[in-house]
């Protein structure tokens, strides 16, 4: 993932543009403006079952119960949900997809509501179109892709639940500012970008495609997920109160904090990540916080985790972090503190680390490791805390 700036915003004043990777999105596209406006005779009732793109906006203006049903939204039409009304239940039906979209601003699917209902009917498909952008390069560079393909912000024990999502073009669900609220049984199914294609140049097609980036959250439970992607499975920021459980991540860079960031207000605490699984991966679970980051992380804990097949660090906690390289040299503006590893049992391949710790000068404390035994790694591990080094 590009590491996160998100600025403390106040909670509740979320709602009208969210700040994702130092840029500042609208939450209302283009698309909305040009929605075709209800032109209702009065003894029409508006539909709340939408079959085309353009009934979905009268229908979040009339509905409490929606039915997006088979949609195509055409080029540069995004399915805005963001002012739904309190309780109202929205559902996936048929296979949902998007027209080619060449631009980086766009964002597919915008999801916004208090005490709402977010869900997929069974045997349902959103097909985010990914090999009509892939090109190796993801978000750093290359042709434009549509990032953060649903932009989740949900409150008030809102649920999102039972999605099957593929092929999204980079990055993949972005809950940021969301309260109060459960994420569960999604299925995130980007394998299709593994393989090479004819412009990556020998790279896996997709790339920078985080699985679920979470972000100025506060009591979220995200559970019961499956990922199969080329980046972050989870990564959470600037949160609170956040309980990842049962997580099956493939292909990705593990389960993740990006702890820090630029200015004040970047503090992370009172996470879990539990009964979950990464394998096929480059890192298995991971605490990066950037070189010269300020902000905290306190109180997190990975429990009952099983890491296969890691091709980089089995678990990583390392304070030099920038997007596109490491410094090397820890910085020590973010407090790392109260990190608990109960039950991991790892193995890694031969040119892995077992483990990395790099922590600043006093940044961090109180780490402990029980029941933790990661194996395979032929790079001895390094870890410069606790005193004692690495948990082998
Ligand atoms: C998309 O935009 C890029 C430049 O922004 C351009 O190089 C490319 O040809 C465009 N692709 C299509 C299909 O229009
Ligand atoms: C929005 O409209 C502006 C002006 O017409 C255009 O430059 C921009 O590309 C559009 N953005 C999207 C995402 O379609
Ligand atoms: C959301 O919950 C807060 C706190 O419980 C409450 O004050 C607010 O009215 C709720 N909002 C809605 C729209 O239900
Ligand atoms: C949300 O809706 C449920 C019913 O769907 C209700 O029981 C609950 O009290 C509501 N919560 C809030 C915070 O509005
Ligand atoms: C979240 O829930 C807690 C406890 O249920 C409640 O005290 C708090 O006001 C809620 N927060 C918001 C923003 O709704
Ligand atoms: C994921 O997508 C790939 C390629 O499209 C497909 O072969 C595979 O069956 C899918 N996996 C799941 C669990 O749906
Ligand atoms: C690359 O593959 C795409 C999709 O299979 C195809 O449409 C395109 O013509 C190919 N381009 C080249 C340069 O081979
Ligand atoms: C986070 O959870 C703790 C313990 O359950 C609770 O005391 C605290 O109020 C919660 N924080 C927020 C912001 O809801
Ligand atoms: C493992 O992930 C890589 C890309 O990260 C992919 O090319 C490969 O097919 C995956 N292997 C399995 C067994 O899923
Ligand atoms: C991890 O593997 C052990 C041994 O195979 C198994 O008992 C345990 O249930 C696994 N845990 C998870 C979260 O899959
Ligand atoms: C770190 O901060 C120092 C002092 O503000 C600055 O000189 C340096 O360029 C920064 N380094 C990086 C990599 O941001
Ligand atoms: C670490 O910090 C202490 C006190 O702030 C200082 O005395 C020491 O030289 C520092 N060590 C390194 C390696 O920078």
């Amino acid at each position: 993932m590009l590491f996160s700036n998100i600025p403390k915003l106040a909670l509740l004043g979320y709602l009208t543009a969210q700040r994702v990777s130092g840029e500042v999105v609208p939450l209302d596209s283009n698309a909305t403006s040009i929605a075709s406006p209800p032109a209702l005779a009065s003894t029409t009732a508006t539909p709340c079952i939408c079959t085309e793109w353009s009934q979905i906006s009268p229908a979040v203006a009339e509905c409490t119960s929606i039915t997006l049903d088979n949609i195509q939204a055409p080029a540069s039409s995004a399915i805005i949900l963001t002012k739904l009304k309190t309780g109202t239940s929205v559902t996936f039906s048929g296979t949902t997809t998007f027209g080619f979209t060449n631009s980086s601003q766009f964002r597919p699917i915008q999801i916004a509501g208090n005490n709402v209902t977010i869900q997929g009917a069974p045997g349902s498909i959103i097909d985010g179109g990914g090999p009509q952008y892939w090109d190796g390069l993801g978000s750093n560079g290359g042709l434009p892709k549509p990032g953060q393909f649903m932009k989740v912000q949900i409150t008030n024990n809102s649920i999102l639940k039972d999605l099957y999502i593929q092929n999204y073009p980079s990055h993949g669900i972005n809950l940021a500012g969301v309260i109060n609220s459960t994420v569960q049984n999604i299925v995130l199914n980007n394998s299709l970008g593994d393989a090479p294609n004819n412009i990556s140049n020998g790279l896996s097609a997709a790339h920078n495609s985080d699985g679920f980036n979470v972000g100025n959250s506060v009591n979220l439970l995200l559970k019961d997920c499956k990922v199969w992607n080329q980046d972050d499975c989870v990564v959470v920021s600037d949160s609170s109160n956040v309980t990842v459980r049962n997580v099956f991540c493939s292909g990705s860079h593990g389960l993740s904090i990006a702890g820090g960031g630029t200015g004040p207000g970047h503090d992370i605490e009172n996470i879990i990540f539990e009964d979950s699984v990464v394998t096929n991966s480059t890192n298995g679970l991971r605490i990066k916080t950037d070189f010269n980051a300020t902000g905290s992380v306190v109180n997190v804990m990975f429990s009952n985790i099983n890491l296969s097949n890691i091709k980089n660090y089995g678990i990583d906690i390392q304070q030099d972090y920038l997007n596109g390289g490491s410094t090397g040299i820890p910085s020590n503006g973010v407090h790392v503190a109260d990190i608990r590893f109960l039950n991991v049992k790892g193995l890694v391949v031969p040119a892995a680390m077992n483990y990395y710790i790099l922590c600043g000068n006093g940044s961090c404390e109180n780490f402990i490791f029980e029941g933790v035994d990661i194996q395979g790694g032929g790079d001895t591990s390094s870890c410069n805390y606790p005193e004692g080094g690495c948990p082998e």
